[in-house]
């Protein structure tokens, strides 16, 4: 199996006492990362580590996870020009914006098309340069490939090729807006199968190929027949893995409680997520906000704490975000703080998993007020490390995580009265409704795991590979009978002379 993402799972950097390794934030590397150890094979991503090249074989690959290794990373460059043309560029200023209804405009710039399509066709070499076999199981990962599967399949013929687009798929509308729209479905459709978060984004991805491209379409089956080919669409909503029974959490080095000075029934308020304008994340402030203003019962005895880990900071949308964040941060703890209350703490910082397991652990309360997102795996998070089936998860009704988790508190995040007014609600909570709600969360998220989104899709591709092996043999078959039929059959010559023969009246 061979698993290709933008980002990858190591990543080594040069720090003052050596060199130091770092998983990335992000959902994609949590989730994808437990199946890599699983499966073995090889995943392919960008080098970005500034000690990366330090760190790998004549071959640009090296064995991980450090210490345990059971798979092997290898490698791809880039130059910095083409980083920021395919990854800030295309892929965070044209496809990001595309896909989210966060009513940022997309920018479209020639140049960073040119080198999302030059790096899409690098990751295509190097994919046929792992693959051991003439028909390797390929798994690509999200926006920043939508060109790969085709360019894949150039070199690869009979390769088994599953997408997975980890977020949001726009309306037919808003996607005719890209000028490259044609070529971006055209690449995805070098798949077998394109996975998807939930129902709506593949219905989307139907309707955009029906107005863009020459295809046949059904809906009954979620296929599309283009240029001789199939592709399915499917939903595979992401999950984490389930933390193994009573998984001890390391001593925490972090307490929000304690950094925040709280009382001891003072309520914690926690949100997590990237420093990324679909997040939500003034939107959420402004409730904080709102509620001390509107209910100054809760002043003094409600913190927050934010942990917005930086994210892209190369475009110019994320610099704005994080310089608006931090003032209305300020502002608010201005307006509120008094001598022994600090109402809350934003922390623009890259946690460690077991720091944010710790924070998880104890927050009375998880706030996931996403703009638009196509699943979000904090809020599965937030509730796997829930041991006590005790908290209250506050969800955006626009994250795909929604859908599966209806007894969370569903919030517009665009409503900033609806949002504070929601939050009171989860503060005011009884402890019986809690372990309801967060009890059948629980069970659905430990059902419904990373494993079994992986096994869903993996064992879609097998049934497909199977399916197109014996298409083959069944061909080869027809074929070798065709070609009996035509030895044993006479020459068209000899044939002809024979009618001449039979036509011609015995003497
Ligand atoms: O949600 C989209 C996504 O690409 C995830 O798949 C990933 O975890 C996250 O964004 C991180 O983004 P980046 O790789 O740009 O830091």
């Amino acid at each position: 199996m061979i698993l290709v993402s933008n980002r990858e799972p190591y990543m080594h950097s040069m720090q003052p006492d050596g060199i130091r390794c770092e998983m990335p934030a992000g959902g994609l590397v949590s989730a994808l990362e437990p199946i890599a150890r699983g499966c073995g094979g090889t995943w392919i991503a960008h080098g970005s580590g500034s000690a990366d090249r330090e760190t790998v074989d004549a071959n640009d690959r090296l064995r991980v996870p450090p210490g345990e290794p059971s798979y092997t990373l290898r490698r791809v460059w880039l130059s910095e020009e083409e980083e920021k043309g395919y990854y800030l560029g295309y892929a965070n200023e044209s496809l990001w914006p595309l896909c989210h209804n966060a009513f940022v405009r997309p920018v479209f710039r020639q140049q960073d098309w040119e080198h999302y399509r030059t790096v899409n066709a690098r990751f295509a070499d190097a994919v046929a340069q792992e693959a051991r076999s003439e028909a390797p199981m390929v798994i690509v990962q999200d926006y920043h490939f939508a060109l790969l599967p085709r360019m894949i399949r150039e070199r690869l013929p009979n390769a088994t090729i599953v997408t997975f687009w980890h977020i949001p798929w726009p309306n037919a509308e808003v996607f005719g807006i890209c000028p490259h729209a044609a070529e971006l479905l055209d690449g995805l459709l070098g798949s077998d199968i394109i996975g998807f978060q939930v129902p709506l984004f593949r219905i989307n991805l139907i309707d955009c190929v029906e107005r863009t491209l020459e295809s046949r379409v059904s809906r009954e089956d979620w296929s599309v027949r283009y240029g001789g080919k199939t592709s399915r669409n499917c939903t595979y909503p992401i999950s984490i893995a389930w933390p193994a029974r009573s998984e001890p959490v390391a001593v925490p080095a972090l307490s929000a409680r304690k950094s925040l000075d709280m009382k001891a029934d003072a309520k914690l308020i926690l949100a997590v997520g990237r420093l990324d304008y679909t997040k939500g994340i003034p939107e959420f402030l402004a409730a904080f906000e709102d509620l001390l203003l509107r209910y100054p019962e809760w002043r003094g005895r409600i913190h927050l704490y934010y942990v917005a880990a930086p994210s892209r900071g190369g475009v110019e949308s994320y610099r704005n975000l994080r310089r608006q964040c931090l003032k209305i941060s300020a502002a608010i703890n201005a307006r509120f703080e008094t001598e022994d209350y600090k109402p809350l703490q934003f922390m623009d910082e890259h946690f460690a998993r077991d720091d944010l397991r710790a924070l998880y652990r104890e927050a009375d309360i998880c706030a996931v007020p996403s703009l638009h997102d196509g699943m979000n795996l904090v809020a599965k998070e937030f509730v796997a490390e829930r041991e006590n089936s005790d908290g209250v998860l506050i969800l955006s009704r626009f994250a795909g995580a929604a859908q599966e988790l209806p007894e969370a508190l569903a919030v517009n995040p665009f409503d900033i009265a609806q949002l504070a007014s929601t939050l009171k609600a989860a503060l005011e909570m009884p402890l019986v409704e809690q372990g309801e709600r967060m009890h059948r969360m629980r069970e659905t998220v430990r059902n419904k795991n990373i494993y079994r989104w992986a096994g869903r899709m993996l064992e879609d591709a097998v049934r497909l590979r199977s399916r197109k092996r014996l298409l083959k043999v069944r061909t080869a078959a027809q074929e070798r009978g065709r070609r009996r039929n035509l030895r044993t059959q006479p020459d068209p010559a000899t044939l002809n002379r024979a009618r001449n023969d039979a036509n011609t009246p015995d003497p």
